[in-house]
């Protein structure tokens, strides 16, 4: 209990409604996590990895159909259809709730019902955002214990405040001496993730999964969090944040979209190939952006821990997420070595014989399914990234001199394209492609368009956020960053073109020049790519400037072909489109000879 009023009653009120056993307010302390992991550990949900190889860190299986984000049950449920917009699920408040609120009834019997008391970004600073989760699930609560500032703490800052109001249950309530499965969770059809952006609130039923459950995240963080910076005058988006050092000792901090299991950790983790320079992280995900001094766009990472996309994270490919989830670290899908470790593909050394596979059988080394799930997760702290921005934690937030959009796009897109202007580089994130990815469950294999990476997590309608991207550029006085189009992902015969990870370094050099108006471009109908010799490649094997032709190059063929694509992309968003991306539109028409 706490002085907060509405608080108290609002718990009181639904842990009635579920017919929880108990309620428990979290205090954050480690204490109560090293009991809730060790209650976990007894109930055979989760695994105790070894002490020795991975300190306190844990291992977890969800259910085979609780692996990804829903997106065809996710909602938003605005007051009408329009406000949600084409893109997103929409139903009529009334009625979800309605909905909802029986499946609700009763579902916590036999469980806990846990108060989980939230910071989105560093508590007490004026940008944050406080949540209090309720939930059925001691997984959900160890998790926000590392990807959020968590407990009673932040009570104390909340005061008698507001805070945003977060339900979740598993949906799988105990009959009295029902022993409880590995992992709790409804079937499909009764999974619902839904927003009410009217009243920002956020129901969650059903499912145990990341994106599902930790309501901080992409409910809060992004799709309620996106009605608020609309409302108010700045951006929640689905950015990474880092920090990039010449070797003359200049630093820039950049933010990048890239859809989900495109690259975001990765890029936010990188370590230079080129000698020199340094990248810091500030964060792997979410990017709340708003003016500051100078006119300036400063960046807060709302999180406070990364939930990182396991397979193919290597000491090769990312040896900073390998250091950061080496300790404290929950993992999630994962294969579990018979010493008590983790293995995934692409870890960097083969399966150990007698791994147990995500679906808890031994692994056969010659199956043609993964041992690790696509979509297996990492739950690790941020304070233990080796390259940790000094400033991550800044309550003004970090300024932004280049934002940079992108996707897997095997064709079309070259490696790095620079925006005109403003309003141009709203047009290059408002067409944003990428072949889709495991994150989401039932997505139809392909290129779909995922403007601003935002598309499963945009809370209201998109052609109006595009005309929201659109006002910051008018905002007086702004000195706003410049903005790029990137792909790491163009292929020729089947493979990577360029090699991407530590690599990708070299682009990141070529960009932060261009802020200061340096470096080599050439002309195109889409805008200004690198000169052949602009990149640096020294040193990288399997490299030539005709390779790196091919991966600058604009094909104005492939361009006609995606402007047609493009059409039909901004066709359903009738009258919410703003008029100045159709005009960008022209503008590209016009250069293709179209
Ligand atoms: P979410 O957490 O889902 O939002 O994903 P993310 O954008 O942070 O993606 P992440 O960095 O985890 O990368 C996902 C996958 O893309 C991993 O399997 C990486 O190995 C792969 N990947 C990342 N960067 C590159 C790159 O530069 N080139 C290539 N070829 N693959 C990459
Ligand atoms: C994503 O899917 O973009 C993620 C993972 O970052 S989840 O939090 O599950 O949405
Ligand atoms: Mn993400």
């Amino acid at each position: 209990m706490t002085n907060n009023q509405k608080l108290n009653r609002w718990v009181k009120e639904w842990a009635e409604w579920c017919q929880a056993d108990k309620v428990y307010w979290c205090d954050g302390s480690e204490e109560e996590n090293q009991r809730l992991l060790s209650e976990m550990v007894a109930s055979g949900m989760g695994v105790k990895l070894d002490e020795k190889k991975r300190p306190g860190s844990y291992y977890f299986q969800s259910d085979p159909s609780d692996v990804a984000r829903v997106e065809n049950r996710t909602f938003i449920c605005s007051k009408t259809q329009e406000e949600a917009g084409p893109t997103n699920n929409w139903a009529d408040p009334v009625e979800m709730r309605a909905t909802m609120r029986k499946l609700y009834k009763g579902c916590m019997k036999g469980r806990t019902m846990y108060v989980i008391p939230f910071s989105m970004g560093p508590l007490g600073s004026n940008i944050a955002e406080i949540g209090v989760e309720i939930s059925d699930s001691p997984y959900v609560v160890v998790n926000m214990g590392i990807m959020t500032r968590m407990g009673k703490k932040v009570l104390d800052v909340l005061g008698d405040g507001d805070f945003v109001p977060c339900i979740h249950s598993v949906g799988a309530p105990l009959q009295p001496g029902q022993k409880d499965v590995k992992w709790p969770c409804a079937p499909i059809e009764s999974k619902y993730i839904t927003h009410f952006p009217e009243t920002k609130e956020i129901w969650s039923f059903g499912s145990g999964y990341g994106g599902n459950a930790l309501l901080g995240k992409k409910c809060l963080a992004l799709r309620i969090a996106s009605v608020m910076a609309k409302e108010n005058g700045w951006l929640a988006e689905h950015m990474l944040i880092l920090g990039i050092t010449n070797p003359k000792g200049e630093k820039k901090y950049i933010a990048a979209a890239f859809p989900s299991a495109c690259g975001k950790t990765n890029l936010a983790m990188l370590i230079p190939s080129i000698p020199g320079w340094k990248v810091e992280t500030v964060g792997d995900d979410i990017a709340w952006m708003k003016f500051g001094a100078g006119g300036r766009l400063y960046a807060i990472n709302p999180e406070a821990g990364f939930f990182g996309v396991a397979p193919f994270t290597s000491m090769d490919t990312n040896p900073n997420a390998m250091l950061s989830c080496r300790a404290n670290t929950i993992f999630t899908n994962v294969g579990l070595t018979p010493d008590g470790d983790v293995w995934w593909e692409g870890i960097g050394y083969d399966m150990p014989e007698g791994t147990i596979n995500w679906k808890g059988k031994i692994h056969d080394p010659k199956s043609e399914e993964p041992c690790a799930h696509p979509n297996s997760r990492f739950t690790a702290p941020a304070c233990q990234c080796p390259a940790i921005d000094k400033n991550w934690e800044d309550p003004v937030g970090v300024p932004i001199s280049a934002i940079l959009f992108g996707g897997r796009r095997p064709t079309t897109v070259p490696l790095v394209i620079e925006a005109a202007n403003w309003n141009n580089g709203v047009f290059m994130g408002s067409i944003v492609g990428s072949e889709v990815t495991a994150a989401a469950i039932g997505l139809k294999a392909g290129v779909r368009r995922d403007p601003f990476a935002m598309l499963p997590f945009c809370g209201y309608n998109m052609g109006d956020y595009f005309a929201h991207w659109i006002s910051i550029g008018k905002k007086a006085g702004a000195d706003l960053p410049k903005i790029f189009f990137v792909n790491w992902f163009r292929k020729e015969n089947g493979k990577f073109l360029w090699p991407g990870y530590g690599e990708n370094s070299r682009v990141l050099a070529y960009i932060f020049d261009r802020c200061n108006g340096e470096g080599e471009t050439v002309d195109t109908a889409i805008g200004k790519v690198p000169a052949p010799t602009a990149i640096n490649i020294d040193g990288l094997r399997d490299m030539s400037v005709e390779k790196m032709e091919k991966v600058l190059k604009v094909d104005n063929n492939e361009w006609k072909d995606e402007v047609a694509l493009i059409d039909q992309h901004y066709a359903i968003f009738g009258n919410h489109l703003p008029v100045e991306l159709t005009e960008e539109l022209a503008g590209l028409k016009k250069k293709l000879g179209i």
